[in-house]
């Protein structure tokens, strides 16, 4: 049994984990956005191992309202360096833009219930970045409308697909420890 650690900060209960427990709890807990990569490419096995993970992601009356736009080659991830954090993007292996699929969402009020589903299939890619030794960062497109417009025309999005956000990808060239985001104030008890 392994002992849980929540983060640098003390729990207030020891909780007793198995090995596999405490390793599934650890890699959301060491997840941290990476933003300088190694120059090796992500091989299309983890790839689609990253893609597998966004979609296992829950969504409104499960719609699954999204698509993902791969870019793993340079000229096409370079698409995406206009305006700031351009630098970042020239030098990451690998980017995916995770978009809300219109054709695909809920009609009516439920409609704009693609964010968050489209949020959870990032974040699911972000957990499995890390589970599989790779690093990355969220950067954020809706709902910038500028950014909306420049993600769209860079890549010739169909109509229907809106850019949530771009993941960039790769090997990790720096280790930043994880952030401790614990702040008890953050939670009330009823
Ligand atoms: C909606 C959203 C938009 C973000 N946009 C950017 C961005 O444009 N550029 C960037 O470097 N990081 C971006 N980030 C990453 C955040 O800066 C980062 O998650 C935050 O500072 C916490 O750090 P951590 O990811 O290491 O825990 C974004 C994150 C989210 C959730």
């Amino acid at each position: 049994m392994a002992v849980g650690a929540c983060s640098a900060s003390a729990q207030t209960e020891v909780v007793n984990l198995t090995a596999e427990q405490q390793a599934a709890y650890d890699n959301i807990m060491t997840r941290t956005s990476i933003r300088s990569w190694e120059a090796r490419a992500v091989e299309p096995g983890k790839v689609e191992m990253l893609l597998r993970a966004a979609m296992a992601a829950p969504t409104a009356m499960n719609k699954q309202p999204w698509h993902f736009v791969v870019l793993d080659k340079r000229e096409s991830i370079d698409l995406l360096a206009t305006g700031r954090g351009g630098g970042m993007v020239r030098k990451a292996p690998l980017a995916i833009v995770v978009c809300g699929d219109m054709e695909k969402a809920i009609e009516g009020q439920g409609r704009d219930y693609w964010v968050q589903d489209a949020s959870a299939a990032t974040e699911n890619l972000l957990l499995a970045v890390n589970a599989l030794g790779l690093g990355a960062v969220w950067t954020g497109v809706y709902p910038i409308t500028e950014r909306v417009n420049a993600v769209k025309s860079a890549l010739q999005l169909s109509e229907n697909l809106i850019p949530l956000c771009t993941i960039l990808i790769g090997y990790p060239h720096e280790s930043p420890a994880p952030k401790d985001k614990w702040k008890p104030e953050n939670v009330t008890h009823k």
